[in-house]
């Protein structure tokens, strides 16, 4: 017969079954560029330096979100632990992820990313302290270009192992984010005051590719594809829920959790949730923002008192609900509902 135990044990259980698949997921992430970068250090000692400075981005760390989603859609749709397919596709999101942040870095001109300076920002400075030929701004971003986009291929190639069964939604993953990456830029310049269109962008650039798709290209890897609606709506709130957190702690963050520096969004002038129900409230925050000579420290004092951080941390809360309430039906092993429910709430209320 077999042994049934306590609901603690099999959460404990199932938790140690997702870390085993997720430190897979990290081999296969750390074999893959050792194996390009073998592969470039034969052809030319300098072809090496693309490879390098997109492992030292991996190595950094970074929470590994959307491979544990992936996993955890995996393993609740029931998909065998044994079988390495899935690990493979958790790999790609992550490489598809690096990629995106590269790129995002310098769109967003961003100087630190993981605790270390960006890829363009470091390739800029290396530029300049050789007085190499040409321009070292130019030169770090070409250089960022490639690097994400070497990411971009490689996501594709880890792919490749993974069941055919996740191509579709692969496919809309990575066209949302770019759309949604996008829009975001768009949304900055023209500096449009559209809450809902904030919250439209929060989901395409960030929260379907985090948590909602991630989930689905589990389920999808264990034959399960008709869990996709019950996890698009899990995932589509918690993914809000999870940029919106990402937008406060720009907001009111700090470098030393979030090793991304502070105040980005109103510096590129970002059109988030909290900035377009805050411009409603207050028409003093456009000037704030748009005019020289304002401090971060100014923004944030007056976006707290149009109380807007805290009605956005209630939507984050009914997010949360939302999403769980998602599940509560959902054909799956009840452990695995406990554990998307914890996943939920760290998404949505991490530091870092
Ligand atoms: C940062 O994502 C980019 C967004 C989509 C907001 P994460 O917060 O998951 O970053 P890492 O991977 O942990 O560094
Ligand atoms: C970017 O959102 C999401 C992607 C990387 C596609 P943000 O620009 O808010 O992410 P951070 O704050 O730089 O990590
Ligand atoms: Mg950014
Ligand atoms: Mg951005
Ligand atoms: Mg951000």
């Amino acid at each position: 017969m077999a042994c049934i135990g306590t609901d603690q044990e099999l959460t404990a259980l199932a938790r140690r079954t997702r870390e085993e698949l997720l430190e897979q997921m990290e081999d296969r992430l750390r074999a893959f560029l050792r194996a390009e970068h073998e592969l470039w250090a034969e052809v030319n000692e300098r072809a090496v330096g693309a490879v390098a400075a997109l492992t030292d981005l991996v190595a950094a760390g970074g929470k590994r979100i959307r491979p544990a989603f992936c996993i955890a859609g995996y393993l609740a749709a029931g998909g065998d632990p044994d079988d390495t397919a899935v690990v493979a596709a958790a790999a790609a999101l992550e490489m598809l992820h690096a990629s995106a942040l590269i790129h995002d870095d310098v769109i967003d001109a961003s100087s630190h990313r993981r605790g270390r300076p960006t890829v363009h920002a470091r390739h800029s400075a290396l530029h300049d302290r050789n007085a190499w030929q040409g321009e070292s701004r130019r030169y770090g971003e070409g250089v960022a270009i490639l690097v994400g986009d070497l990411a971009l291929v490689y996501s594709e190639q880890l792919m490749a192992a993974a069941p055919p069964a996740v191509l579709p939604v692969w496919g809309t993953l990575r066209s949302e984010l770019m759309i949604g990456q996008y829009m975001d830029m768009t949304a900055a310049a023209e500096f449009l005051v559209d809450p809902r269109l904030s919250r439209w962008i929060a989901l395409a650039k960030s929260g379907h590719y985090t948590i909602h798709r991630p989930l689905v290209v589990g389920a999808s890897a264990a034959g399960r594809a008709d869990l996709a609606p019950a996890f698009a709506k899990y995932g589509e709130a918690v993914g809000e829920a999870f940029q919106l957190r990402d937008d406060l702690l720009d907001a009111f963050g700090d470098f030393a959790h979030t090793g991304k520096p502070a105040g980005l969004d109103f510096s590129q002038h970002k059109m988030t949730l909290l900035l377009s129900w805050a411009m409603q409230r207050d028409a003093r925050i456009h000037s704030l923002i748009t005019e020289p000579g304002h401090t971060p420290d100014e923004v944030r004092r007056r976006l707290v008192d149009t109380g807007v951080p805290d009605d956005v941390e209630k939507h984050i809360a009914g997010l949360v609900e939302q999403g769980c309430e998602a599940i509560a039906d959902v054909p799956i092993d009840p452990v695995w509902r406990t554990e998307l429910t914890t996943m939920a709430t760290q998404a949505a209320y991490r530091t870092t």
